[in-house]
């Protein structure tokens, strides 16, 4: 894991000190809202519905557990007790006092954490793979590569005030985790024929009211380039994106209105005037950052026999081992999910006191480090097999081991109209509503592998357009209800999901959802899964039955 030299913490540490005096003399009426306004949203915090909410950032979802720790003091000393992990590998607060952010942000910084562009119109926490590192079908580790964006993208004078927010998504594997096509750049990090890393580079994807798979625009540029060419690229969206228009200022916009091929010509002839420029990138500094990801000190241990495994452990057990536990590219270890979706408590909610279990089960099974993924979920990445079956009778009893990860009930979902003063609808209270109609999980696991996901408005926090069924909740007239579409995906080969129809009434949602399990359990193929029968048969039948038998 990074770990902070002297430069990254008196860089922390000094602007903690300067939004101290900047909300003391916004307190003390000396500065106005206004002012105060683009400050605040640059250390993260924003005035939500009832109170503030502080986004603290997570690079590329890594966590050691002194930092989980201090989540948990924290969400016990200026908060309720409880934290949020949201969609972008970041952690939000929804109750604090203004007056105690900066003390906040002081707890944070001692432990290497801080809240610095996680909102605002700049570049954003740069998120990936949540098994980077780890991963058997992975090509280039992206955490480098997210680590040398990160302090080239913090504080990047030219950078911060853009048109709108940025966000930077990379990939290394073969499959994306990190929904990498419908971000503003995508960066799928591969090996070229000689065995050497490159790029491939994708701009102008993004969610919310203009949802948009991001396009290629360049097949390849070498790692000494990366920031040379993410800088034309930020140059070109600087000059010319929209700053009279919020809802057309995203990059999304820009690439679609100059086309593609456009676009990528003027970010070509940007390139080659700042191509050697000084972002250009010496060996010495990316294996400077690289040293702080190298392996472990992995045992040498062999693959357990999972069925073996399986026999000797308790009921329960079997379902958690298939589901929630991932391939590691080290024999005889394993990585875990701990999915946040227990019935009940809303997706990506934490309690302190599970942060603390979290910790402790982390440094004893995991090497003291997790994960956070975008699916909003932890991870322990370095689990010996061996453990697995006493890790889960641990993660039972605080209610860590649903066995659901990547099923219907594993979903998105964000705060909606519970906290967020820009929701249509409810969130919270449906997810809830579905999590107590499917409980039942081995019909979950015969269902397989869905991707739910629920915004509470267009801005599709929880990336609704591309969940396998996503669902949004919209605005009629003063009462909630929701949309819902099928067929979209946040894969390589990502597409935006199609609304089957007119929206319904919050208690209808579970028996609709039912409907369109039913249509696809009916007509799949032999262990096909959900979004590939959708793809193969369209919305027609799903749209005939959810609708003739509402009628
Ligand atoms: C409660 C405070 C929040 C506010 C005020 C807020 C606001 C917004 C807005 C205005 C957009 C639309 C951006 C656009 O179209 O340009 C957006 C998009 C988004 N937000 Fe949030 N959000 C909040 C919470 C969250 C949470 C909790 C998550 C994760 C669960 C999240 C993750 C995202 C993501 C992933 C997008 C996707 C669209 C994109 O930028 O491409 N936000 N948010
Ligand atoms: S999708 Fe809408 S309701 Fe949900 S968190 Fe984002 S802005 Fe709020």
């Amino acid at each position: 894991m990074y770990k902070y030299d002297e430069y990254d913490q008196r860089i922390v540490d000094e602007r903690v000190s300067q939004f101290r005096d900047q909300t003391r003399r916004y307190l003390a009426g000396e500065i106005a809202e206004d002012e105060f306004l683009p400050l605040r949203l640059q250390n993260g915090l924003y005035i939500q519905r009832f109170a503030p909410m502080l986004r603290i950032a997570i690079p590329y979802g890594m966590l050691n557990t002194r930092q989980v720790r201090r989540l948990s003091e924290i969400s016990r000393k200026y908060d309720k007790g409880y934290v949020h992990f949201t969609t972008r590998q970041n952690v939000q607060l929804n109750w604090p006092l203004l007056e105690q952010v900066p003390d906040i942000l002081a707890d944070l910084a001692e432990v290497e954490m801080h809240a610095v562009q996680t909102s605002g119109a700049c570049i954003r926490n740069t998120t990936t793979d949540q098994f980077a590192g780890i991963a058997r079908d992975e090509i280039v580790d992206p955490r480098p590569w997210c680590e040398i964006i990160r302090q080239w993208s913090t504080f990047h004078p030219e950078f911060a005030f853009l048109p709108r927010k940025f966000k930077i998504a990379v990939c290394g594997s073969e499959e994306d985790r990190a929904a990498t096509m419908v971000h503003d750049i995508g960066v799928h990090a591969f090996r070229n024929e000689n065995g050497n890393v490159r790029f491939k580079i994708l701009a102008g994807g993004g969610l919310g009211r203009t949802p948009m798979v991001a396009s290629v625009i360049r097949e390849s540029i070498e790692p000494e380039h990366l920031l040379t060419y993410l800088d034309a690229i930020l140059r070109v969206y600087n000059r010319y994106g929209r700053r009279d228009n919020k809802y057309k200022a995203r990059i999304k916009i820009l690439v679609k209105a100059m086309t593609p091929e456009v676009f990528t010509e003027k970010v070509e002839s940007e390139w080659e005037q700042i191509k050697d420029s000084a972002s250009l990138l010496p060996e010495a500094e990316i294996q400077r950052v690289s040293q702080h990801f190298i392996d472990p000190e992995y045992k040498g241990l062999v693959d357990q026999d999972f069925n073996d495994l399986a026999l000797k452990a308790p009921a329960g057990f079997h379902s958690w081992l298939k589901q929630n536990v991932f391939p590691h590219k080290k024999s005889g270890y394993c990585a875990v999910t701990l999915t946040l979706k227990a019935t009940g408590d809303a997706p990506g909610d934490v309690s302190a006191e599970q942060l603390d279990v979290i910790a402790d089960l982390a440094d004893q099974y995991s090497l003291g480090e997790l994960r956070v993924s975008h699916e909003q979920n932890l991870i322990f990445a370095d689990v010996e097999q061996t453990a697995l079956i006493e890790l889960w009778e641990k993660l039972s009893a605080v209610g860590l081991a649903t066995a659901n990860r990547g099923l219907l009930t594993d979903m998105i979902c964000c705060p909606g109209g519970d906290f967020c003063a820009l929701a249509n609808a409810r969130s919270i209270p449906l997810a809830e509503e579905i999590q107590r109609k499917f409980e039942d999980i081995d019909y979950l696991h015969d269902v397989g592998e869905l991707d739910l996901n629920i915004s509470g408005c267009m801005n599709a926090c929880a990336h609704h357009h591309v969940g396998h069924i996503g669902i949004l909740g919209v605005d009629r007239k003063g009462i909630e209800y929701y949309q819902v579409q099928v067929g979209g995906s946040a894969s390589k080969e990502a597409a935006l999901g199609k609304i089957i129809g007119p929206s319904f009434k919050r208690e209808e949602i579970p028996d609709v959802l039912e409907k369109i399990l039913n249509v696809y359990i009916e007509q799949r193929h032999e262990d096909e899964l959900f979004i590939d029968t959708c793809q193969r048969i369209g919305i027609t039948p799903f749209k005939e039955r959810v609708y003739a038998q509402a009628a």
